[in-house]
């Protein structure tokens, strides 16, 4: 499927065909291309170009390093506002006093320490984005501020009372459930409301295998390292492991993997020990319980040579019971009888 083939980094900064988004984020300092393989990928990317044109906010949703900044960037990048400001700031990265006058900047002597006057983020991102990045952890009564000066279109600096005339479009990220925040009274509703107007959910890279090689190649190549490719069986590995931390432990994996290296392979052991610990095989991709129990099903059956008395006594279950089991998984051991 030309879709599937299809990766959005052939090393132009020209719109790609598929997705229709220019590939190249600037301003990233290793990872200026954005691989995307897979077709959950693609997929976001397509929604992203949809939304790049648009004016509205964007909530980006995802687990801890699937991405999130990287869209953000994509859809400023893909923006009529590309060419002004892509402001970013990490709520949670600071505590609430200090990130109002980050964003709304602060007057000269408002308060101790404030010996100029300096303008905030909202001011620093006029005619751009802000990506307000970890929303999920703003303090309430910022939400306020927020909220107002999205609706006014006007921020005041702390200690100030002229108001300053601001145009920009908001991103956030979380990876945190905001609609339970709300539910919980941590965020406000009408905040909520005025920002998820557009929301994009970047997938967990476990979800997305296809992506982890070409990820892990393009990784590779920004290493340092006398390797230039994975062995067979670290590709087993990388594609076995279920990623908790994402793309950003996809990151730090290959860096290991190419510090440790000697010769022209990144091998097994020099990849970090929490994926050369299980065999391959036992850490497939996370499935549900009923597909669990089918192939143990199958597989007790497969030893006792077909026989349904000896694996039901095997499993410790009844014979009728293994029967209805093997008749609703529509396995063709159930259709020749009870033998
Ligand atoms: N599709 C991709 N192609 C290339 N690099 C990527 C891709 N996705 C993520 N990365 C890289 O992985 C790292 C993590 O991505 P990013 O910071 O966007 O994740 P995040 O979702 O914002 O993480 P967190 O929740 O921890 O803030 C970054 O170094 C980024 O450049
Ligand atoms: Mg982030």
């Amino acid at each position: 499927m030309e879709h599937m083939e299809h990766e959005c980094d052939d090393g132009s900064a020209a719109r790609c065909d598929v997705c229709g988004l220019v590939p190249l984020v600037p301003g990233l300092k290793a990872a200026t291309q954005v691989v995307a393989r897979s077709a959950a990928m693609q997929a976001v990317l397509k929604r992203a170009a949809r939304f790049a044109v648009n004016d509205a906010s964007v909530v980006i949703l995802g687990e801890t390093g699937t991405g999130k900044e990287v869209v953000a960037r994509i859809l400023h990048a893909n923006s009529t506002r590309a060419r002004r400001p892509f402001v970013a700031v990490n709520v949670a990265a600071l505590p609430a006093e200090l990130l109002e006058s980050e964003l709304f900047g602060h007057g000269k002597g408002a308060f101790t320490g404030a010996a100029t006057a300096r303008a905030g983020l909202f001011e620093a991102a006029n005619g751009g984005t802000l990506f307000l990045d970890e929303i999920g952890e703003m303090p309430l009564p910022l939400q306020a501020k927020i909220l107002r000066a999205l609706q006014d279109g006007e921020v005041r600096r702390v200690g100030e009372n002229r108001a300053f005339a601001v145009d920009v479009r908001i991103l956030c990220a979380t990876h945190r459930n905001l609609a339970g925040r709300v539910q919980d009274g941590q965020f406000r509703q009408d905040l909520y409301y005025r920002l998820k107007v557009l929301t994009l959910e970047v997938p967990p890279l476990r979800e997305r295998r296809d992506d982890i090689l070409p990820l892990a190649r393009r990784f590779l190549g920004q290493e340092r390292t006398s390797a230039g490719a994975f062995s067979p069986s670290a590709r087993k590995r990388l594609l076995a492991y279920p990623w908790p931390g994402n793309v950003r432990e996809l990151q730090n994996v290959v860096k290991h993997g190419a510090a440790l290296a000697t010769g022209e392979e990144v091998r097994d052991e020099d990849l970090p020990e929490e994926l050369t610990q299980a065999k391959p095989t036992s850490r497939g991709p996370l499935t549900t319980l009923a597909e669990v129990e089918r192939e143990h099903i199958l597989r007790v059956l497969d030893a006792c040579g077909g026989s349904q008395a000896d694996a039901a006594r095997v499993l410790a279950i009844g014979r009728n019971t293994l029967w209805r089991k093997l008749r609703t998984m529509g396995t063709p051991a159930a259709g020749g009888g009870r033998s």
